[in-house]
């Protein structure tokens, strides 16, 4: 099954060259997210390794957003709510991580899920790692647990998988 959820996907993600700056291959899965299916065999492919092992999905905004929606209506999950640095309303922790040029941050509401709740995190794709890899501190630190860290997309050269192998079982639907 994982197998045809990743052909359905793969023929549908367009490379696009020099985006978002000169030298990049940029990933675009918006052509997925508006195919019914391929959105579909998308959600179940990263979900499915985990199955009966999350109660919330954490989707990081704003790509991996479409993903924890999608995810909760099929698995039936919550979704954990992780978003850029400045946008939820109440007290929240913090985590800052590395971009090419600076860094960024993203944040939870502190106590939105019970002690030990189990979170999947995911995204379209996975590059250095940066992203997963601050989510994953979020969850620990808000006293949940990270049930795996899942994207549909993980760039191999970059690295990320390194990063994250150590402490935390990571999936990828596709690999370029
Ligand atoms: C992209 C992508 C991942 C992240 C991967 O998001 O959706 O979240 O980069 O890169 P990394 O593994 O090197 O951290 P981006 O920061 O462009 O934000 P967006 O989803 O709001 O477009």
């Amino acid at each position: 099954a994982t197998d045809d959820h990743a052909a359905a996907v793969a023929r549908l993600i367009l490379d696009i060259p020099d985006f978002p700056e000169p030298g990049v291959l940029f990933r675009d899965l918006t052509p997925v997210f508006a195919d019914p299916l391929a959105l579909r065999a998308a959600t179940l492919g990263i979900t499915e390794p985990f199955a009966g092992r999350f109660d919330h999905i954490g989707g990081i905004e704003a790509r991996g957003f479409f993903l924890s929606g999608a995810g909760s209506a099929l698995t039936g999950a919550g979704i954990l709510a992780i978003r850029k640095a400045g946008k939820l309303p109440r007290t929240t922790i913090r985590e800052e991580y590395a971009l090419e040029y600076g860094t960024a941050a993203i944040e939870v509401h502190e106590g939105e899920l019970e002690p030990g709740a189990k979170v999947l995190i995911v995204d379209d794709v996975l590059a250095t790692g940066g992203t997963v890899a601050a989510a994953a501190r979020l969850v620990e630190r808000a006293g949940w647990e990270v049930a795996g860290i899942s994207v549909v997309a993980e760039l191999e050269d970059l690295g990320g998988r390194a990063l994250l192998e150590d402490r935390y079982e990571v999936f990828s639907l596709l690999k370029f």
